[in-house]
């Protein structure tokens, strides 16, 4: 423990004895280098600050949610402006109504609205809703896909019984074969089929959707009936204004959104088409949150940033600029570093790392010096980082690479991530 750790490792403590296993979730810093903090005090812009009153420049914005900086004077005035008028009453707003108008007139396949909590909400309704519309019960998705933590999607197996998991067909994400075969397994019982916007799975390299993939996608469940659902949850608004596969020309059936819809203020949707509005007023969707107002309020100003400023063409030349600008510096410093995924939603990954024991290391002296990367998730650019913040970031990874480069041959295993030998 060093002093500018302490109040940390006090909280750790305490949680270990409330909290079970200490930390639960993504944000567990369980399975993340030991120097990284599991509490924060505060957020404003792009940074964070630690329990201890450490500061950083923040390439995980919340996994998510954080798009336009923390604490956005426009977003959280309006929040606060509702806050104080009512939040959680015996019914909605007409903010609801307001927002779900807006979201039909930016989301091209949208003809309506539900509004609920979590990412997770929204994709186990997207699953409910294909089957009360096709009375059917399969869902074919992607191996190693996220589509949230519920038990019939949740990437860990305790609690979870055979039933929970039944009636889903996995197949490889942008490979065609693999679809059409899942598809066929499925028979005349496929609800639907399930995409993420690109593939953003944990530990491996990011892909970008084949089009062949999608517009397959499209034209499966055109030819069976299923509903096409593409879980934005993710990387809404972080690739286009649109669903994201509007730019492959493919259009969903289905669209799941949360994490930045409302700039961290808790909200998801799933969106959806013509063809699917009945099966979606049938079934029985609520929560004694979903139609906070204050929320919605901050997701009106979130989507009028994203109509009305360039934030987009901003975060995506500022990821361009971090990718170009650690590609030189990895290349001068003699590693193989892999780049994936869009810019505007980057993963690292050492070539020769199978235990990421590399990755631990840069992550590591990153945050030393005061830059939080990730070691094996995807991260999140927004709209608040600048490109003076761009550049500290690779002063910090020249000097990263350089006590990469002295320490690489000492490097131990990191037993935390020993499941991952052998399996990439
Ligand atoms: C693609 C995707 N879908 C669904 C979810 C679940 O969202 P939530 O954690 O808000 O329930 C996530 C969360 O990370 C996600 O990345």
């Amino acid at each position: 423990m060093t002093q500018s750790n302490s109040r940390d490792r006090e909280l750790r403590e305490r949680a270990a004895a409330v909290i079970p296993g200490g930390m639960y979730g993504h944000q567990s810093v369980g399975l993340l280098p030991d120097d990284y903090p599991q509490f924060f005090e505060r957020g404003e812009g792009a940074h964070i600050w630690d329990a201890d009153g450490n500061r950083y420049l923040d390439f995980m914005c919340a996994y998510g949610p954080n798009l336009f900086g923390y604490a956005h004077p426009e977003i959280d005035a309006a929040f606060v402006r509702q806050l104080g008028q009512g939040d959680t009453l015996t019914g909605p707003t007409g903010l609801m109504v307001e927002l779900a108008e807006t979201l039909v007139r930016m989301v091209s396949h949208a003809d309506w609205a539900i509004f609920c909590k979590n990412g997770t909400d929204a994709t186990t309704m997207a699953l409910t809703t294909a089957r009360a519309h096709t009375k059917r019960r399969i869902v074919v998705r992607a191996k190693g896909a996220y589509h949230g933590a519920l038990p019939w999607c949740t990437p860990r197996p305790a609690g979870v019984i055979d039933s929970d998991r039944a009636h889903q067909i996995f197949c490889d994400y942008n490979d065609v074969a693999s679809l059409e075969a899942a598809v066929a397994e499925a028979g005349d019982d496929l609800a639907a089929i399930f995409a993420a916007p690109f593939r953003h799975d944990a530990f491996i390299d990011q892909a970008e959707p084949d089009a062949a993939y999608a517009r397959k996608a499209r034209e499966l469940c055109d030819r069976t009936g299923a509903l096409l659902v593409v879980d934005e949850v993710r990387a809404g608004f972080r690739l286009s204004r649109d669903c994201s596969w509007s730019r492959l020309g493919v259009s969903p059936d289905l669209s799941t959104w949360g994490k930045c819809l409302a700039n961290g203020h808790p909200l998801s949707v799933m969106l959806g088409n013509e063809k699917a509005r009945r099966a979606a007023a049938s079934v029985y969707v609520t929560g004694s949150f979903w139609f906070q107002a204050a929320t919605m309020a901050a997701a009106l100003e979130t989507l009028r940033l994203v109509r009305e400023t360039d934030y987009l063409e901003r975060i995506t030349a500022l990821g361009d600029r971090l990718r170009a600008g650690l590609d030189a510096r990895a290349r001068a410093a003699g590693f193989g570093f892999r780049q994936t995924g869009p810019a505007t939603m980057p993963l690292f990954l050492f070539d020769d790392d199978p235990d990421l024991r590399k990755g631990f290391c840069f992550s590591s002296e990153m945050l030393s010096r005061g830059v939080y990367v990730h070691p094996w998730h995807n991260m999140f650019l927004c709209a608040a980082m600048t490109e003076a913040d761009i550049d500290q970031t690779l002063d910090a990874a020249e000097a990263a690479f350089a006590v990469l480069k002295r320490q690489a041959p000492a490097l131990g295993p990191v037993e935390k991530l020993a499941f991952l030998s052998g399996a990439h």
